[in-house]
Formats: structure tokens, sequence, C-alpha cells
């Protein structure tokens, strides 16, 4: 075997795990970009943006209990259309985006 055929496999393997951390660092991106200034660094929602927006802070809490029960389905859905001041990004982020995205807030849902 040659030399180069001997490191193939590491080359695949530095390649797939690669893969998914990419995505994880893309989710964490545009999450910074797009929803960190209300829903804050950590999902804890900015205190500041509530006052701001006139809203119950909880609401910008994705941590909250009440959130804890809904799918990753369903909190997709109102990041796609939008839910009262809840933006609708559906039309603004490329799909393979708001997969990355949702993955992320998934993540900080359950640290
Ligand atoms: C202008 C402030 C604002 C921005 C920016 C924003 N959100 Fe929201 N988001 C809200 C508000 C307000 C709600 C609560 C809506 C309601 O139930 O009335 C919400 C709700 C949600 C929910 C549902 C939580 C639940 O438990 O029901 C998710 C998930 C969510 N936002 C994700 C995101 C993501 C991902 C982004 C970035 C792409 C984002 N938000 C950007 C204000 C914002």
């Amino acid at each position: 075997m040659s030399a180069r055929r001997a490191l193939l496999p590491f080359a695949i393997a530095t390649v797939l795990l690669a893969g998914p951390l990419r995505a994880e660092d893309a989710g964490k991106a545009s999450y910074t970009k797009h929803c960190a200034s209300c829903h804050g660094a950590d999902g804890g929602g900015s205190a500041q943006k509530a006052t701001l927006l006139k809203l119950d802070p909880k609401l910008l809490d994705l941590r909250r209990s009440e959130s804890a029960s809904a799918t990753p389905a369903e909190l997709r859905e109102i990041v796609v259309a939008g839910k009262n001041k809840m933006p609708a990004y559906g039309k603004k982020l490329p799909a393979a985006e708001i997969d990355a995205l949702m993955a992320y807030v998934e993540k900080l849902r359950h640290p």
C-alpha cells in the first residue's frame, strides 16, 4: 500500500468529522446574527429587548418551560412563518440555514 493510500481513511474521517462541526458553526453564526438580539446569546432572552418591544421577557426565553414541550417541527414553523412579534424567516433565509439554526436552537434549549 502506498503512503498516500494509507492516509486516505484519515482524510475521509477528517472530512466526516468536520462536516457536522461546520454545520453547528453555521447555526451559531446565523443565530448570533439574526436571533441573539431578541433571544440572547444563550437563548435566555434579552430583557432590554423585551422592554423595548413591550413584551413579557418570558416570551423571548427559548428555554422556558412552556416551550419545552414544543416539538422541533413546531418551533421551526414559528421561525419560518413568524408569530406575533417574532419575525418570519422563511423567505429571508435558505432552508439549509434554518436547519442549521434549529439544530443550534435545540442545543440552547437543552444545554
Ligand atoms: C424582534 C425580536 C425577535 C427576533 C429577531 C427573533 N425572535 Fe424568535 N421570538 C420573538 C418573540 C416575541 C417570540 C414569541 C412569539 C409569541 O409567542 O408571541 C419568539 C418566539 C420564537 C420561538 C418559539 C418559542 C416557543 O417556545 O414558542 C422560536 C423557536 C424562535 N422565536 C426562534 C427564533 C430564531 C431561530 C430567530 C432567528 C432566526 C428568532 N427567533 C429571531 C422575537 C424574536
